[in-house]
């Protein structure tokens, strides 16, 4: 039975309860529009561990354009019958006014994640995530994580975070859910209309390329044939396609020189920011 919070004291003190009863609680932050992708971290949170807590709050301090909060969407009564499906136990639906006090600038260095590839991008969106994600985990108290590798940097953001303060959360990077023609899932995929999601295709197709690539080729040459294919698109506007240390982000320029190589794109199809990466 799914069970709604709405304030912080409430969901604390079930929280509490449980915990002091031995139960394992585990996480997923989500800001609502739910798809599959999402609904993977909560199947695999329950299979992991004992209550499983999904949050849905649209973080304003996380959107460098007003105009994308505005139009985010928050299709709650069917986000609720998702989370029936899936079994989930607990949903906290907190209000902005519950979650942030007036006035409030509180600050993480990020170092570098903080200016390079979404943090460039998108001023202050990262600030913006780790001031949510801390609030959360000071509330849900999860003993795991459960984060999308749709959002890569993001997860690198919230690994540095954990460290940084030690908190005591193991974060569980979860594979990217797609569409069967490649697409990565994303609550604004709804937006794209039928061109622009023809469109949004070769993002994963660039990608594609890269990965599936001749290992004689050279890596830059790659990475320009791979935006061709993109810009190939009168529609799309790629604003970076990468390949990067997956641990650090910092662009590489020989696969060999990274454990976890990665690539990365993010691009606009129309009007829609969209973005996506593959480990190589
Ligand atoms: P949101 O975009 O709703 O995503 C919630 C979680 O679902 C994130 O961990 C994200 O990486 C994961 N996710 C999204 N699409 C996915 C896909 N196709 N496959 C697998 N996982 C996917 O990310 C956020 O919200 C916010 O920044 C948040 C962490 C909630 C803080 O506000």
């Amino acid at each position: 039975m799914l069970q709604i919070f709405t304030t912080r004291a409430d969901i604390q003190q079930k929280i509490a309860q449980l915990k002091s009863a031995g139960k394992k609680v585990g996480f997923v932050a989500t800001m609502g529009a739910l798809h599959e992708g999402h609904l993977a971290l909560i199947s695999r949170s329950k299979a992991d561990t004992d209550i499983t807590v999904c949050s849905i709050f649209v973080n304003p301090t996380q959107f460098n354009d007003p105009k994308d909060l505005e139009h985010y969407p928050r299709p709650i009564e069917a986000d609720i019958k998702k989370l029936k499906s899936v079994d989930c136990d607990m949903l906290f639906l907190p209000s902005v006014a519950e979650m942030y006090k007036e006035g409030e600038t509180w600050h993480m260095d990020l170092g570098n994640l903080e200016n390079i590839l979404e943090g460039a991008f998108r001023p202050g969106h990262y600030q913006g995530v780790t001031q949510i994600v801390k609030k959360l985990f000071d509330i849900i108290q999860p003993d795991k994580a459960y984060f999308g590798q749709k959002d890569f940097q993001q997860v690198l953001v919230i690994k540095k975070m954990i460290k940084e303060f030690n908190l005591p959360v193991e974060l569980v990077r979860c594979p990217t859910l797609r569409d069967e023609d490649g697409l990565a899932k994303s609550s604004r995929n709804v937006r794209l209309n039928n061109d622009e999601h023809e469109a949004a295709l070769l993002l994963s197709k660039a990608l594609l390329s890269i990965k599936n690539h001749n290992e004689y080729e050279d890596l830059k040459k790659l990475i320009e044939k791979a935006k061709d294919l993109l810009e190939a698109s009168p529609l799309i506007k790629v604003e970076y396609l990468v390949v990067a240390n997956g641990e650090t982000l910092d662009e590489i320029t020989a696969l060999s020189q990274s454990k976890e190589p990665v690539a990365l794109v993010a691009a606009k199809s129309g009007n829609t920011r969209l973005i996506d990466n593959m480990l190589l």
